[in-house]
Parts: structure tokens; C-alpha cells; sequence
């Protein structure tokens, strides 16, 4: 039977034992890849985003999956959007979150070990601070929506956006 992956995703989700799946998961992501027998049926590919930021995506599952490992925050980095909405399992640590309205102004959210929170692809934030060392999340990706990038704002509370893969930033124009 094909199920779409949004089936599986969901399916997953609502799973009594989520939590021992992310274990597994989390048990994968701490294997040394290049040692894996042939016949693992996943691989962990990894992407290094910074000094203090990796996602090891696991592929070969049936729903998009990364693993986020964040040694250090970034109080002071360019608040960002992204290209999907997600879900966001925290695996150990916790992190504080600084999440920013259209003006400038922002609040704090922490998440610790253990839970499950949505993200949805426009919400601008930034990780302020890590609150127990460092810190895993299983990410599960939705569909691709739109193009990310970075925010800031002038004295006026006016916003300027660049888009992830250019250097300058322009003031905001409404979608
Ligand atoms: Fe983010």
C-alpha cells in the first residue's frame, strides 16, 4: 500500500510510542555511519551549518526526518524564517527560543526534553540559549513552501529581509 507522506507522518505522529521511535532514531544518529553494516536500512548524511550548528538527515526513512544537533546559541544571529513548516521533537537539553512579530518585537518560549512542538514555515526566531548543555531535536519536515531568510529591523520598527542566498538587506515588501 503507497501512503503519501503526509500519511505517514501523521500516522507516526499519533503513535502511543513515539517516544521509544525517537530513542532509535537517536541511537542511529550517534552511530559512527562510516562503521554501519551494508544493510542498514537508513543512512545519516551530514550537513554542517556552523561552528556550533549540524543536521544529520536520516534518509531512507519513509518521511523526511533530520536530526539537529546545537552545541551553542546564537543570541545575537540574524532572527530567520524557513522553507517548511515542521515538527520539532526535543531528544535531550532544551533551548530558549526568541520568537519575533512583524514589528520587532519578540517573545520567549523554552522547550526541554521530551517535547513535541510545531513550527510553522513563516515564524522568525532565533535559539537565544541552551538550556541544559548541549542539545538534539528530530526534526520532521513538511512539504517545501516558500524561500527562507533572514530579518532585521530599522530604528522604526520597519523590517528588512535578505533571502538566505543574498548578502543584502532590503526593507520588507508585503507578499
Ligand atoms: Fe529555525
Amino acid at each position: 500500500m503507497n501512503r503519501s507522506i503526509e500519511e505517514l507522518q501523521r500516522a507516526w505522529l499519533n503513535s502511543e510510542d513515539w517516544q521509544a521511535g525517537l530513542r532509535a532514531v537517536y541511537e542511529l544518529g550517534r552511530q559512527d555511519t562510516a562503521a554501519s553494516p551494508a544493510s542498514l536500512p537508513v543512512r545519516i548524511r551530514q550537513e554542517v551549518m556552523g561552528p556550533h550548528f549540524a543536521k544529520y538527515h536520516i534518509e531512507g526513512l519513509p518521511i523526511p526526518a533530520v536530526l539537529h544537533y546545537i552545541t551553542q546559541a546564537e543570541p545575537h544571529a540574524d532572527p530567520h524564517d524557513h522553507p517548511w513548516g515542521f515538527t520539532s521533537f526535543v531528544i535531550t537539553g532544551g533551548y530558549e527560543e526568541e520568537i519575533f512579530y512583524s514589528d520587532g518585537t519578540s517573545i520567549l518560549e523554552s522547550h526541554w526534553y521530551g517535547e513535541k512542538h510545531r513550527i510553522s514555515a513563516r515564524r522568525i526566531h532565533r535559539i537565544v540559549r541552551l538550556l541544559d548543555g548541549e542539545c538534539w531535536t528530530l526534526v520532521l519536515p513538511d512539504p517545501w513552501e516558500r524561500k527562507p531568510g533572514f530579518y532585521r529591523w530599522d530604528e522604526n520598527g520597519q523590517p528588512l529581509y535578505r533571502p538566505w542566498d543574498r548578502e543584502d538587506f532590503q526593507p520588507l515588501q508585503s507578499e
